[in-house]
């Protein structure tokens, strides 16, 4: 089981931080994100998304941020990992829906409940794919969207989250 996934790392990573009075980000990711690295590389690039979180991790410690990363590939279990997030006080959301940007309300209802600032991002440029993945249920309720970036739209999120810090 990946790390990310271990409720007791989750448990210690969340007590570690609020000792440390560090804020905390939220990096969910959709379906077959898990495959990235392998998947589609022409369009995807070749890190992992480990590689990727961990990148997140090293860039949100120059802010005493704590990066947290979420990965499923069932709607349900992403939207209760949202559900599990209100509440909790993330100083910010970066998500990258996958397919799912395109079909789900639910999880766009999740989202909406979260009072801390969204980040939507996507490795390739969705505008200039094909039709269907155009509209983002999630773009509308986002404080920002980040798109055809590859990696680096997840680095600049954390760095834009990184520099709110002191601002409503
Ligand atoms: C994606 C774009 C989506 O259309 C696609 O279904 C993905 C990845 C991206 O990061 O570019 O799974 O969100």
């Amino acid at each position: 089981m990946s790390k990310y996934k271990n409720p007791f790392f989750i448990e210690k990573w969340r007590i570690l931080c609020y000792s440390n009075g560090m804020k905390k980000i939220l990096i969910i990711n959709g379906p077959n994100l898990n495959m990235l690295g392998k998947r589609q590389v022409d369009i995807y690039g070749r890190e992992t998304l480990d590689e990727i979180i961990t990148q997140c991790q090293t860039q949100a410690k120059q802010y005493n941020m704590a990066v947290e990363g979420f990965q499923d590939n069932v709607e349900g279990n992403i939207v209760t990992r949202i559900n599990q997030a209100f509440g909790q006080q993330y100083h910010g959301v970066v998500i990258n829906g996958g397919a799912y940007t395109h079909t789900s309300v639910a999880i766009r209802d999740a989202l909406a409940m979260l009072t801390c600032p969204i980040i939507e991002v996507h490795l390739s440029n969705i505008h200039a794919r094909e039709e269907f993945r155009h509209f983002s249920y999630i773009s509308a309720i986002a404080r920002a969207v980040v798109v055809g970036m590859g990696s680096f739209g997840y680095i600049s999120a954390i760095h834009y989250l990184g520099q709110l810090q002191d601002k409503p």
